[in-house]
């Protein structure tokens, strides 16, 4: 049998998403090929590079940002993008210039406008850009498709999907997080909700969408519910670990959420 073309890779902000995607294509090396790497941490993307194996490492290319990377011609087969949600628009709509196909994090863009401008500019060039809506590829969602497809439980009529997102995700990652501020990342309707519009739109595969509404407000985060004095940051109580509900500390003993930090930091 002829031997497989790999396809090779270029990362693009390989923090936790393209190192974890990375490492997964690792475990395929018969079909990937790691060809380089971007992030303004050096750590990251020589992280990126020791996933290849031993003898390829050496032309692993690695560069400081994702401007320097694409001022290259095409350096692989496909561009994985990773950085953060307000940086996807401009990395994408290059690479696709260049000719990568593009593995993207969602959200896909910052606007509306934006995203539909990327689906023209892969229409009109041809390119493959596969948004990481992953719970599409979980055993769970698939065996739901399955049956919805099947007619066996009949035509759906209402569904209703709950995502529990876990108190430390929710305070690490959309209060003082990257997703903090709407303004600067995007707000919890693009950064969390894309995923549950996506799988109910696979699921139910329907395209129309009469109305979204998205609404919430901080309660706990404000300086007004601050009853005492608290410390600057929320990993340096003085006070008896867990008497506090601000505490960060206490979820250094928490399985779930020691398993999720360690993939979201280094
Ligand atoms: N599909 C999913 O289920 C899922 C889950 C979590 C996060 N995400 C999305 O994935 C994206 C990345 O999330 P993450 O948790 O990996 O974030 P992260 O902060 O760990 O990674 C982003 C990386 O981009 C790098 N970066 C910043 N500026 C850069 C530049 N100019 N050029 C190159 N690299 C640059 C940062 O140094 C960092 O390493 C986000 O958009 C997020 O919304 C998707």
């Amino acid at each position: 049998m002829p031997e497989q073309k790999r396809l090779s890779l270029a990362g693009i902000g390989c923090g936790s998403r393209t190192r974890t995607y990375m490492k997964l294509a690792m475990e395929q090396k018969n079909r990937y090929r790691i060809a380089a790497a971007a992030d303004p941490v050096k750590q990251r993307t020589e992280a990126v590079r020791d996933f290849a194996p031993e003898e390829e490492r050496d032309s692993v290319r690695l560069f400081k940002d994702a401007a320097s990377l694409l001022a290259e011609p095409r350096l692989a087969d496909v561009a994985i993008i990773g950085t953060q949600d307000d940086y996807h628009y401009a990395p994408c709509r290059k690479a696709m210039e260049l000719g990568y196909h593009v593995l993207l994090e969602k959200p896909i863009a910052k606007t509306l406008k934006e995203a539909l401008e990327l689906r023209d500019t892969a229409r009109l060039l041809k390119r493959r850009v596969a948004v990481c809506h992953v719970l599409r590829y979980t055993q769970f969602y698939r065996t739901l498709k399955k049956i919805i497809d099947s007619g066996e439980i009949g035509e759906v009529i209402t569904f209703n999907a709950n995502e529990g997102v876990g108190a430390w995700h929710f305070a690490h990652s959309f209060v003082r997080g990257h997703w903090g501020n709407s303004k600067t990342s995007t707000p919890m309707i693009v950064a969390k909700c894309c995923h549950d519009m996506d799988i109910l739109y696979w699921l139910m595969g329907r395209r129309k969408c009469l109305s979204v509404a998205s609404f919430g407000e901080l309660t706990f985060f404000t300086k007004k519910t601050l009853s005492s004095p608290r410390p600057e940051r929320c990993t340096e109580w003085t006070t008896p670990v867990g008497e506090d509900p601000w505490d960060a500390r206490k979820y250094a003993t928490d399985d779930e959420c020691k398993r999720w930090l360690g993939m979201v930091y280094d």
